[in-house]
C-alpha cells in the first residue's frame, strides 16, 4: 500500500492536499496524470451509461440543496450516523466498529458509543443561524430524485428509464482512512433506474452483471473482484436489497461499489413531505441504483496495475525491480510518447516535434527527449504508456517511426502518414 501511495505523488497521480502547509487530513489532489485517469473512467462510465444502454439520460444537480431534500431522504436522522466511541485519556475519536476495546493511540479505554451524523453542515447567505443552514449533499442521487419528474417530462421517457449523474460528494467520516479509499469528499457515479414494483427484482440482477462486466471490459483482474450480498441487518436505511461489489485491495477486500433496490423509499418519501405528487400512473416507480465512487474504483485500478517486474525488462534495463503499471488503453493517462532518438541532432528533434504536434489533438500524448532510450522506456512503461514513439535516423529517408507496444515490448515501423489510423485502431 505504501508503495501505491509513494508511487502516486511521485509520478503525478495523487498529491496529499494543502501539502505545503503540512496537510489536511483525508483531502488529496489528482495530478496531471490522476486527472487524465480520472477523466478516463468517468467517460468510460458515461458512455455505458448514456450510449450503450438504452433509455438512460443524464442530469448535472447541484451540490447544495434544500435542507427538506435531506430530511425526506432519512439522512437527518439515525439512518444516516455512524457509531462514535471517544478515547476517556486522549480523547482522540474513532468508528466504533473500527477499533478494539482499547484506544490504539494511547490504550485508554473508550466511551459508550454514541450516534454521528456524517452529513457536513454548511451556510448559505451571509447570517449563520438555522434557518440558514443546509448541507452538501452525502449522495448525488437525491439531486436525481427532486429531478425524477422534471427528467420525465421534459425528456418524455417512460419507465422503465434511468437517470446517470457524476458529481461530488461529502461526508463527515469519523475515520477516514486508507489512502483515498475513504475520505470526506469524494466524487460518485450514480445511475438511478425507474421501473415496476414487478420487475425490480429482475433489474437488479440486470444491474449486477452489467456493472461487473464494466471492471472487466475495463481490464480489472478477474480474481481481484467479486459480488457480495449484503444481510438484512446492515443495510442501508433506504435499501431492501444490497450487492457490494468489493475489489482486494492490498488492505483486504473492500466495497468500491453498491447496487441496490431502494424500492419506492426515495419517491414515496419526496412525495410526503413535498407534496408533489411523484407517482407514475398509480404507483411509485420502484429504483434500482447503481453507486460507485470514481477515487474509490481509480485506487482499486491502480492497485490492479501495479506491477514490480523483477530484473527489469529487457534491453536498457539495469537489472534492478522495474514497474509495470498495466493500466487498460481506455483509461491508461497517457497513450501515446513521442521520442527523438537523440536530442543533439536537430532534424530527428524536427521531426519528432512534428509528429507530436500531428498527434496532440487526438491521442494524450507526450514528448520526452531526456535520457537514454532505454530509461525513457522505462519511465514510461511505469505510468502505463501504451505506445512509445521513436524517431531515428531512418525516420528521416523513409517518413516513419519505430512503435513499441508497452505489453509486449515489441516493435514495429509504421509510415507517419498512416500513425493517427493506426494508434487509433490499436486502442480502440
Ligand atoms: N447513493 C447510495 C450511496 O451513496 P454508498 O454505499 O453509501 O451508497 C456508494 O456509497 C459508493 O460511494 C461506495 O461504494 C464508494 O465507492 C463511494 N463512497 C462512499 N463513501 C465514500 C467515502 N467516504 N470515500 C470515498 N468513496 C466513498
Amino acid at each position: 500500500m505504501q508503495k501505491i501511495v509513494s508511487f502516486s505523488k511521485r509520478r503525478g497521480f495523487i498529491f496529499p492536499s494543502s501539502e505545503i502547509y503540512g496537510g489536511f487530513s483525508s483531502c488529496y489532489d489528482f495530478g496531471p496524470l490522476g486527472v487524465e485517469m480520472k477523466r478516463n473512467i468517468k467517460q468510460s462510465w458515461w458512455d455505458m451509461m448514456t450510449k450503450e444502454e438504452k433509455n438512460i439520460v443524464g442530469l448535472d444537480s447541484s451540490i447544495l440543496m434544500s435542507p427538506l431534500i435531506w430530511k425526506a431522504s432519512g439522512h437527518l436522522t439515525a439512518g444516516f450516523a455512524d457509531e462514535l466511541v471517544e478515547c476517556k485519556k486522549c480523547h482522540h475519536r474513532f468508528r466504533k466498529d473500527f477499533v478494539k476495546n482499547k484506544c490504539p493511540d494511547c490504550g485508554g479505554s473508550f466511551t459508550k458509543a454514541r450516534k454521528f451524523n456524517l452529513m457536513m453542515k454548511t451556510f448559505v447567505g451571509p447570517v449563520e443561524e438555522e434557518a440558514s443552514t443546509t448541507y452538501l449533499r452525502a449522495e448525488t442521487c437525491q439531486g436525481i430524485y427532486a429531478n425524477f419528474k422534471n427528467v420525465m417530462q421534459a425528456m418524455r421517457m417512460k419507465i422503465p428509464f434511468g437517470i446517470a449523474q457524476i458529481g461530488k460528494a461529502f461526508r463527515n467520516e469519523i475515520n477516514p482512512k486508507d489512502f483515498i479509499y475513504r475520505t470526506r469528499e469524494f466524487e460518485q457515479m450514480e445511475m438511478q433506474w425507474f421501473c415496476s414494483p414487478k420487475q425490480a427484482s429482475k433489474y437488479f440482477n440486470y444491474w449486477k452483471k452489467q456493472r461487473i462486466n464494466w471492471y472487466l471490459s475495463l481490464g480489472m483482474n478477474k480474481k481481484n473482484l467479486r459480488a457480495v450480498e449484503v444481510p438484512k441487518k446492515e443495510l442501508a436505511h433506504y435499501a431492501q436489497r444490497a450487492v457490494d461489489i468489493q475489489y482486494k485491495f492490498p488492505f483486504g477486500w473492500k466495497e468500491i461499489e453498491g447496487i441496490h433496490n431502494r424500492g419506492d423509499w426515495d419517491l414515496s418519501n419526496h412525495s410526503k413531505h413535498s407534496g408533489e405528487d411523484l407517482k407514475y400512473e398509480e404507483y411509485y416507480p420502484h429504483i434500482i441504483e447503481t453507486s460507485v465512487g470514481v477515487d474509490r474504483v481509480l485506487f482499486s485500478f491502480l492497485c490492479d496495475a501495479y506491477t514490480e517486474v523483477k530484473g527489469g525488462r529487457g534491453a536498457g534495463s539495469n537489472k534492478e525491480k522495474e514497474i509495470l503499471l498495466r493500466l487498460d488503453k481506455k483509461i491508461t493517462p497517457i497513450k501515446v510518447a513521442v521520442l527523438p532518438l537523440v536530442k543533439n541532432k536537430p532534424n530527428i528533434v524536427k521531426k519528432a516535434k512534428e509528429i507530436y504536434e500531428l498527434l496532440k489533438n487526438d491521442f494524450t500524448c507526450l514528448y520526452d527527449e531526456a535520457g537514454s532510450i532505454g530509461r525513457r522506456y522505462r519511465r514510461l512503461d511505469e505510468i502505463g504508456c501504451m505506445y512509445a514513439l521513436t524517431i531515428d535516423f531512418d525516420s528521416l529517408k523513409k517518413n516513419d517511426v519505430t512503435i513499441r507496444d508497452r505489453d509486449t515490448m515489441k516493435q514495429k515501423r509504421v509510415k507517419i502518414k498512416e500513425l493517427t489510423g493506426y494508434i487509433n485502431n490499436a486502442i480502440m
